[in-house]
C-alpha cells in the first residue's frame, strides 16, 4: 500500500500493519461499546524525506475533543521536567524586552504555569476544553483552537512575533504538520526558536516500543526527517538532544536559516541514524518482526500464568496499553483490570480490549502476583511508589524491549 507523504508529497510505502485498532485514548464507558470507533493502524516511510508516518489518520476533532483524558501533569517526573524547560526558556530565550512564548498543545499547563508565574507573555494553543480549563486555573492564557497557518497569522497579529514556539508530545500528533511548520515560520521572531520534544523513532525501533504506535502518533520523528522538514519549510535544524522521557524522546530546536550555529549533535545523530539504517524501509520491517515475537511471548506468558492460577493485573493505562492489548489479543479474561491515577480514565474501559481502568488503591487491595507495567516509561517513579507490592513478592511483567519478569 502507498499514500502521499504529509510533509513532502513523496511516496509513503507501508511496512507495518497492526490491523483494526481503536483510538489509543478512546477510554470508553460500557454503554458506548456499540458505537466504538475503529480504523486501520498501519505505518510506512516516505521514499523521499524518510518521514515515518501513519498510512491513515483519525480526524483531529475525534482525538482532541473536550474531555481528552491525557493530563501531562500526572507524573512528578514530567512536572519537574516541564518546569525545568520553562526555567531554561526564561533564562536563555525570553530575555529581551517583553518576550513572548507560544505553546502548541499546552495541555493542562504543565510548562506554561511556570512562565505565567514569572509574568512573561505567553499563549497556550489547546483545543481540548477540559485540560485548557485546568491550565487556566494555573493562570495560563489559552487559545482553544488547533494550531495551523491561519491560527499562526491570527496570533502574530494579536501578540506579535514569538521568541519561542514550543510543543511537547504534540507536534508529531498533528497530521497537518506541514501547515503547522509554515505557521511557525510565519510566527517566529528573527532569532526565535521552534523547540519540540517527541518520542524518537530510533527508540521505537531500538526498543521495539511498538506501543508508541497509535492513532495520535501520526509521525515517528528522527533527526534526518526533521532536518528535511525544516529545510522544506524555510527553517534550519540547529540542535537535537536526547531525553529519557517517554522511554526515549528527542528534543529538536529549529531556527531561521543562518541565525544559530548548529550544535555538533545534529551531524552526530545524522551519522548514527545512517549507521543504524533508520531511514530505510528495512528498519520498519525489522520492527514488524520483533513486534510479532513480543505478541507471541506476552500472550503465552499470560495464558500460562492463568493456567497456574496466578493473579495478574495491569499498571498504568497510557494510550500505549490500547495498542498492546488489542494487537496481542489481551482482554479482561487475562488482565481483569488496570490501575491508573488519571481520574478521567477511571471507571472507563481501555479502547478495543475493554479492560476496566480503576483507581490505584485497587492495586494494594487486590495484592496480585504479577502486574503488567503498561506505563513502562514511568517504571522508576511507579516502582518507587509500589515497594509494598514488591516486598510481598509481587513481580513486574515488562514487554519492552522484550517480554521479561523482574
Ligand atoms: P504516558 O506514558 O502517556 O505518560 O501515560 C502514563 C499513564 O500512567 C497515565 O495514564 C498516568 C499513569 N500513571 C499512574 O497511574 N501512576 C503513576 O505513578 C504514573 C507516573 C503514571
Ligand atoms: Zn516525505
Amino acid at each position: 500500500m502507498e499514500s502521499p507523504c504529509r510533509i513532502c508529497g513523496g511516496v509513503v510505502k507501508e511496512s507495518i500493519d497492526l490491523g483494526r485498532q481503536p483510538r489509543g485514548n478512546g477510554f470508553l464507558l460500557p454503554r458506548d461499546i456499540e458505537n466504538e470507533f475503529f480504523f486501520r493502524l498501519a505505518v510506512g516511510m516516505c521514499d523521499s524525506c524518510t518521514m515515518t508516518q501513519l498510512m491513515e489518520d483519525v480526524p483531529q476533532e475525534i482525538r482532541y475533543h473536550d474531555s481528552y483524558p491525557y493530563h501531562a501533569s500526572g507524573s512528578a517526573v514530567h512536572r519537574k521536567h516541564f518546569e525545568q524547560n520553562a526555567r531554561y526558556f526564561l533564562e536563555h530565550e525570553l530575555t529581551g524586552p517583553d518576550p513572548f512564548i507560544a505553546e502548541i498543545g499546552s495541555n493542562d499547563g504543565v510548562m506554561l504555569a511556570t512562565i505565567a508565574a514569572a509574568g512573561v507573555r505567553h499563549l497556550g494553543i489547546e483545543p481540548s476544553a477540559e485540560v485548557a480549563e485546568m491550565s487556566r486555573a494555573k493562570g495560563v492564557r489559552v487559545l482553544p483552537e488547533f494550531f495551523d497557518e491561519t491560527t499562526a497569522a491570527k496570533i502574530l497579529e494579536e501578540h506579535g512575533p514569538a521568541d519561542v514556539v514550543f510543543g511537547a508530545n504534540c507536534i508529531a500528533h498533528i497530521a497537518h504538520l506541514a501547515s503547522v511548520t509554515r505557521g511557525v515560520e510565519l510566527l517566529l521572531a528573527p532569532n526565535g526558536v521552534f523547540v519540540f520534544e517527541e518520542p524518537y523513532f530510533g527508540t521505537v525501533v531500538g526498543k521495539t516500543a511498538f506501543d508508541m504506535i497509535y492513532d495520535e502518533h501520526t509521525f515517528y520523528l528522527a533527526v534526518r526527517s526533521v532536518k528535511a522538514m525544516a529545510e522544506l519549510y524555510g527553517l534550519e535544524l540547529v540542535n537535537a538532544e536526547p531525553l529519557a522521557l517517554h522511554g526515549g524522546t528527542m528534543r529538536y530546536t529549529l531556527g531561521r536559516p543562518g541565525m544559530r550555529t548548529p550544535a555538533p549533535a545534529v551531524a552526530e545523530f545524522l551519522e548514527q541514524e545512517r549507521e543504524r539504517g533508520l531511514g530505510e524501509h528495512a528498519a520498519l520491517q525489522r520492527l514488524s518482526a520483533s513486534m510479532e515475537k513480543i505478541r507471541h511471548d506476552l500472550k503465552s506468558l499470560l495464558v500460562k500464568l492463568r493456567e497456574e492460577g496466578r493473579t495478574v493485573v495491569g499498571y498504568g493505562a497510557p494510550a500505549k496499553a490500547a495498542t498492546v492489548t488489542n494487537y496481542c489479543g489481551i482482554g479482561p479474561d487475562l488482565i481483569p483490570f488496570i490501575v491508573d491515577n488519571t481520574s478521567a480514565k477511571q471507571g472507563r474501559l481501555v479502547a478495543g480490549s475493554h479492560i476496566p481502568v480503576v483507581a490505584p488503591e485497587r492495586f494494594g487491595e487486590a495484592d496480585p502476583d504479577y502486574a503488567v507495567l503498561f506505563a513502562w516509561n514511568h517504571a522508576e517513579e511507579i516502582m518507587a511508589k509500589e515497594t509494598v507490592f514488591q516486598a510481598r513478592g509481587g513481580r513486574w511483567i515488562l514487554y519492552v524491549p522484550d517480554v521479561h519478569i523482574i
